[in-house]
């Protein structure tokens, strides 16, 4: 058995404590998230929740001033709890999970997040705080498993529903932006990466997508 999960079976529920909203224990999150793993693997596509290094650096550049966050695949919340301590409100965070047990633990611990249990590709047709657009997104979803054209989908969605000048943020464990090239182009979209984490188990790497805003165009050119 996986170290990081030994303590965590020695819980004598592992599965209510995940579920109960005032533990924040990161040894039931592990084991919920472990349990999400044996449940679907390449959907969830990781064996452990994010580390906090990570999480710090791929909500480094949001605060409480971006404005609304749209979270995709927030698993069992550690890119959550990193950007509300950024000082983002709960109430101005829409967290989009697939697997349902991990939205209905997110909706205990974050009651006045939006949590919707979803398929990300099905973004575009939703509202989200009250029309507001968004100041960025934070992705923790497996896009390197994922097809150009829903990939595609999610990216679309997520800029139509955010500010101009609005990121979103991906972190991947591969060596290269996760989404292809011929996306990027065809969406309009820059990748830069904004740093590395090598702490995390395996070591990941995050990237920041944004569109070239009229005004920098306009200075470029
Ligand atoms: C690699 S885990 C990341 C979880 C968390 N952000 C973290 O870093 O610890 C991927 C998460 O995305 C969710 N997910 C995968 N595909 C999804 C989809 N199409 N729509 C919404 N959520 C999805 C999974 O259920 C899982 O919680």
């Amino acid at each position: 058995m996986p170290k990081f999960l030994t303590q965590a079976w020695n819980c004598k529920d592992p599965r209510s404590k995940a579920l109960d909203p005032s533990t924040s224990s990161s040894a039931a999150e592990a084991v919920s998230f472990f349990q999400a793993w044996l449940r679907n693997p390449l959907r969830i596509a990781a064996i452990a929740p994010s580390g906090s290094a990570l999480a710090g650096l791929i909500t480094a550049e949001i605060s409480a001033e971006t404005g609304p966050v749209i979270e995709l695949g927030p698993g069992t919340g550690s890119f959550t709890r990193a950007l509300i301590s950024r000082g983002v409100l709960q109430s101005e965070l829409a967290l989009i999970e697939f697997e349902p047990r991990l939205a209905t633990s997110l909706r205990l611990r974050y009651p006045r997040a939006t949590v919707l249990q979803m398929d990300a590709s099905r973004l575009s047709s939703i509202k989200l705080f009250d029309q507001r657009p968004a100041g960025a997104v934070v992705s923790g979803l497996p896009l390197l498993s994922m097809a150009p054209r829903q990939t595609t989908k999610i990216l679309a969605a997520s800029f139509s529903k955010m500010q101009p000048g609005g990121a979103f943020y991906q972190f991947t464990y591969g060596f290269r932006c996760p989404v292809p090239t011929k996306v990027l182009n065809r969406l309009n979209l820059k990748a830069e990466r904004i740093g590395w984490v090598f702490s995390n188990l395996p070591p990941a790497a995050v990237y920041r997508l944004s569109r070239p805003t009229t005004d920098s165009a306009l200075g470029a050119s």
